[in-house]
């Protein structure tokens, strides 16, 4: 028994959950802990869902609950066993079942169908146990073995479950606590290749900077007031989401499947993008002008599994009932890839493997070539740096080889939207033909539009107004000052749309 254990009031199917001993069941139950939680029962979230129900509820709808039963993520892994004879080994199951790889119970993943339910994923234990970082990429993650879980309170409550204990790599308001997310949020393939590189990117951000930096939990563990834990005399505090909404959502049946979708929109609806829409007259006729600025994600835009992801802008401009141009329309059931549109604004990683070859399966690849949209480097508008993040793309472009850029007719309509896939039919679509993975899974691949990126531009509605040389230039924008001091979007130079 640990020192302090306090009395506390359960009800007796929690009690018996949690093998504690009643004392007292009659109008005032008063339940004893006898024992604390030993370590077969601390590695079980489900044993952490008596005392920390939201905690729990939150952990269950996010990507970490999910990361060993993603079927994507399972098709893949299974697949690069199979053409890598093996050799892939545990690579990618010491991030997506941490707890199974340390335990000796998984070497491949390919068994991870027979493992209980509480050793899959990135579970409550595993990330309160690290107790040091050895790298920035690739997992290197120490567990403690004294049984104290880890965690930003200082002073915990005494406690008859678990030992608990102060940690810096668990206080979102240290930097160090970037280091535990960013070891796995940055991979290093086997070939070599430094392929999702979130941390990296997080690192050479404004948001590392020492005085006015945001780690990761900052912005992906929201704080409100309530109990840390169910247990009486729990103090009020400040206690931290646990539901990690990124972009990605479940394409299986999952708990909490809608509240986690309900929670990314949002993110993408008004924490990511700013956007500005311009029209230019030009000698013959217009151009459309879009900038984008990644405003609030704390590394590029998208990030990670960006060779997976899929964000492109859509642009229709109409003269009366005339539609005079658009770009970037994709059919929800296409793959962005498969569309003849030269003038696509598509973001993303592209990925080749030791022959030059452009290909979806990660772990062969040796390199990358990338247009994300960056990180603001600096929040000092004096700075040049400070324009690096407002990203233009101007339409129509001009053909490779064409001596002038061709115009369009002057709209008096133009709109515009951001879309987003967290996986592409491209991806899952080799997956399917593989046989690796469920059609039918493959078929809820899912388009978000970001709401602070859908403008519409009429002569009327423009509130930003400039001269580019001799060319005039009108703007509607949400929160970006036109695109005056904007930055060419990156383009890719070896791999197309
Ligand atoms: C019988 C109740 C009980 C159970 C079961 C329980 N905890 Fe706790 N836990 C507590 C109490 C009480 C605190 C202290 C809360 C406070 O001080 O506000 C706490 C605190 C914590 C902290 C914060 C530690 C710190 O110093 O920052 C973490 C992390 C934690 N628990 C994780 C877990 C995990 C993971 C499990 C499941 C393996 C679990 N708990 C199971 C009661 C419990
Ligand atoms: C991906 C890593 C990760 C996983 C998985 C995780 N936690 Fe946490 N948890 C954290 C971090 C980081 C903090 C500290 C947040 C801060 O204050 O900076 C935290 C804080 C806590 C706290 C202290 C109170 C609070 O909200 O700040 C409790 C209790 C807790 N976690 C319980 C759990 C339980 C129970 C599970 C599983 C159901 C779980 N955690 C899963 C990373 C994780
Ligand atoms: C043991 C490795 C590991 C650690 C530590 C870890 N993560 Fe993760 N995280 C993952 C994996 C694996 C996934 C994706 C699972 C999947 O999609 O199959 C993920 C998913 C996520 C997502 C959702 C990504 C998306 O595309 O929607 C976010 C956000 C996230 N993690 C943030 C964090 C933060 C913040 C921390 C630190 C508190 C952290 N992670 C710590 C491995 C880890
Ligand atoms: C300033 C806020 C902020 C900070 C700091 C931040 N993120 Fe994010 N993160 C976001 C936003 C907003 C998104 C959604 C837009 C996007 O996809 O980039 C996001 C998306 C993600 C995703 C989904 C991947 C994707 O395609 O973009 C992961 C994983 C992630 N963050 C992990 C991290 C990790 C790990 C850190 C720390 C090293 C971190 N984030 C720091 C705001 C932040
Ligand atoms: C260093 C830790 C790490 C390793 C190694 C790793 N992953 Fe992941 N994986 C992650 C994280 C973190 C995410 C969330 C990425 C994001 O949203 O940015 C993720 C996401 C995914 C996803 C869902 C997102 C997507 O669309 O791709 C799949 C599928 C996946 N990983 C497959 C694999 C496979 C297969 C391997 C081995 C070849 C592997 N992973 C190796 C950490 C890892």
């Amino acid at each position: 028994m640990l020192p302090f254990a306090p009395a506390m009031r359960l009800c007796p199917t929690l009690a018996t959950a949690l093998s504690l001993t009643l004392l007292g069941c009659g109008s005032e139950p008063v339940v004893q802990p006898t024992a604390a939680l030993d370590r077969e029962a601390l590695l079980d979230p489900t044993a952490c869902a008596a005392c920390h129900p939201n905690h729990y509820a939150e952990w269950s709808g996010s990507m970490h609950a999910y990361a060993a039963d993603d079927p994507v993520f399972l098709a893949m892994n299974a697949r690069g066993q199979r053409e890598t004879g093996g050799a892939l080994g545990s690579f990618c199951v010491k991030c997506h079942a941490p707890l199974a790889v340390r335990l000796g119970l998984t070497t491949d993943g390919s068994n991870l169908a027979q493992l209980p339910q509480k050793l899959k994923g990135v579970t409550c234990f595993f990330c309160h146990s690290v107790d040091e970082v050895g790298g920035a990429h690739d997992a290197p993650l120490r567990l403690a073995t004294d049984g104290v879980l880890r965690g930003e309170i200082a002073d915990p409550l005494g406690d008859a479950a678990h030992a608990s204990t102060y940690s810096p790599l668990h206080d979102r308001d240290r930097a160090a606590s970037a280091t535990l997310c960013g070891s796995c949020h940055d991979i290093v393939t086997p070939g070599g290749a430094h392929l999702e590189r979130t941390y990296e990117e997080w690192q050479a951000s404004v948001f590392a900077q020492q005085s006015k930096g945001l780690a990761c939990g900052q912005c992906h563990m929201d704080g409100r007031d309530d109990v840390a834990s169910t247990v009486s005399g729990s103090p009020a505090r400040r206690v931290h989401a646990h539901d990690f909404p990124g972009v990605d959502v479940a394409l299986s049946p999952f708990a909490r499947s809608a509240e986690q979708a309900a929670l990314v929109q949002a993110q993408l609806d008004t924490r990511t993008l700013q956007a500005a829409l311009c029209v230019k007259q030009v000698p013959g006729g217009a151009a459309i002008e879009v900038v984008l600025d990644n405003v609030g994600a704390g590394h590029g835009f998208p990030s990670g599994a960006t060779q997976d992801r899929r964000a492109w802008v859509e642009v229709r401009a109409w003269a009366g009932a005339t539609l005079v141009y658009q770009s970037g329309v994709v059919p929800d059931d296409q793959p962005v890839a498969g569309l003849a549109d030269p003038d696509l604004w598509l973001v993303r990683d592209c990925i080749f493997d030791a022959a030059g070859k452009q290909v979806t399966t990660f772990w062969t690849t040796t390199s990358y070539e990338s247009n994300q949209l960056p990180a603001a480097v600096t929040s000092d508008a004096s700075d040049p740096a400070f324009y690096r993040t407002h990203v233009a793309w101007t339409y129509p472009r001009r053909p490779t080889g064409a001596a002038t850029t061709p115009t369009i007719a002057e709209p008096d309509r133009v709109t515009m939207r951001v879309r987003m896939r967290p996986i592409d039919h491209e991806v899952l679509g080799e997956l399917v033909a593989t046989g690796d993975l469920d059609p039918a899974v493959a078929a809820r691949v899912r388009t978000f539009d970001l709401a602070s990126t859908v403008l519409e531009w009429t002569p009327a509605a423009a509130t930003i107004h400039y001269q580019d040389g001799a060319d005039l230039v009108d703007c509607v924008s949400r929160g970006l000052p036109g695109g005056r001091s904007a930055t060419p979007a990156p383009t890719h130079t070896r791999c197309g749309p």
